[in-house]
């Protein structure tokens, strides 16, 4: 089993979806970690819900990133963390991470990448009136949304589509793409 820590700021839809794949059973990795930079994250409940340790580190905590980030990493050493999923984290991943766990971070998106990165995926993406948006997995670099692409699965736009009716539809694709990109990933990294 590869022991994974998830990284969430929010409401941690994501994170229970990959919570329960893992209880469902069949899948090579364990949710051994979640890593929050918000006290008040609804995800925090769901952890607690689920048997998952959670740890918080806030950054307004640290003299900077670099501190910030030594913290986080001594938790995910302590917690034998082998691989990482951003599941809705909103701050960039600063070197101190990106060299401990060198090709083994990955993010989810709202949108078909290059397409729509960074902030309100979905309200640029309904902005920009495309009919077609989606879901993009990566690998994460220092750059914003821009690693390597591992999988994409397309949203339909519809004509009377609001903010929070895209979301949903996103998000359902969301909840199977995420769990089962992280079981293909990791099958070949199981011990
Ligand atoms: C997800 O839709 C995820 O794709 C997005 O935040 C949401 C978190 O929802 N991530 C980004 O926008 C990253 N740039 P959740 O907390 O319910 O999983």
């Amino acid at each position: 089993m590869v022991r994974l820590a998830i990284f969430a700021s929010g409401t941690g839809s994501n994170f229970e979806a990959i919570v329960h794949a893992e209880k469902n059973g069949g899948m090579p990795f364990t949710c051994a970690l979640l890593v929050c930079d918000q006290p008040q994250a609804a995800v925090l409940v769901k952890a607690d819900k689920a048997g998952v340790p959670s740890v918080v580190f806030e950054p307004k905590a640290f003299d900077d990133k670099a501190a910030f980030e030594q913290a986080i990493r001594a938790a995910l050493e302590e917690h034998n963390i082998e691989f990482i999923a951003l599941a809705g984290y909103m701050r960039l991943i600063g070197p101190t991470l990106l060299n401990s766990y060198e090709g083994k971070i990955v993010n989810i998106h709202p949108s078909l990448l290059p397409a729509f990165p960074g902030l309100n995926a979905v309200g640029q993406a309904l902005q920009a009136g495309v009919k077609v948006t989606g879901v993009t997995i990566h690998y994460v670099d220092s750059g914003m949304d821009t690693g390597e692409i591992i999988a994409q699965q397309a949203v339909p736009v519809s004509d009377n589509d609001t903010e929070e009716s895209l979301r949903k539809k996103i998000q359902a694709v969301e909840h199977t793409l995420y769990p089962e990109t992280l079981a293909n990933l990791l099958q070949s990294c199981e011990k």
